[in-house]
């Protein structure tokens, strides 16, 4: 049973994760963090930039230790980034400490979401439809172990939060 006072969203990059984190949090008035903004805030630097000048590994073990801290606190709701489930240790943390919620959406809905994709290392190179799709498939089962999973493609923010708050309801 997961620790029922965090709320974390898992999900592919521009699936909505930090907008929804948000909406979500004052919805349920709780502290909202963004994983990504955090790890910024701590390096100085945007994950582009630590991206760029550092390499993934660097990014990802700040993401790892940033996550673990973050994890030791209750009552949050917590965007994270697209790569986080990832690594198993990441993955287990979740799903002990947090009701986790994967949010989906098709590869139409994130390509017209990540707009020129400049902010998303990942993203870069001539076909971004088939980079999309092949992360999509290599996370696809790490995505799926979510204790709920809300397909965002044909909702409005408002619609996606309501979801949420049920589930998170039931979970009580
Ligand atoms: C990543 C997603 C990004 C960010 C980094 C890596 C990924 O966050 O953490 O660029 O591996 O999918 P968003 O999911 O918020 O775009």
């Amino acid at each position: 049973m997961p620790d029922l006072h965090n709320i974390a969203l898992i999900g592919f990059m521009a699936v909505g994760k930090s907008a929804v984190g948000r909406n979500l949090a004052k919805r349920l008035s709780r502290r909202f963090v963004d994983l990504d903004r955090m790890i910024e805030k701590r390096s100085g630097l945007k994950v582009r930039e630590i991206f760029e000048s550092k390499g993934e590994p660097y990014f990802r073990e700040l993401e790892k230790q940033t996550l673990a801290e973050l994890l030791q606190q209750q009552d949050h709701v917590i965007a994270t980034g697209g790569g986080v489930v990832m690594d198993d240790e990441n993955l287990r943390l979740l799903k002990d400490k947090t009701i986790l919620v994967c949010l989906t959406a098709s590869t139409d809905a994130i390509l017209a979401r990540v707009g020129s994709g400049a902010k998303r290392p990942l993203l870069r190179g001539p076909n971004r439809r088939e980079r999309i799709e092949e992360l999509l498939n290599l996370r696809a089962e790490k995505y799926a172990q979510a204790h709920v999973t809300i397909d965002t493609s044909n909702l409005t923010l408002e619609q996606v939060v309501d979801q949420i708050v049920t589930a998170v309801d039931n979970f009580q």
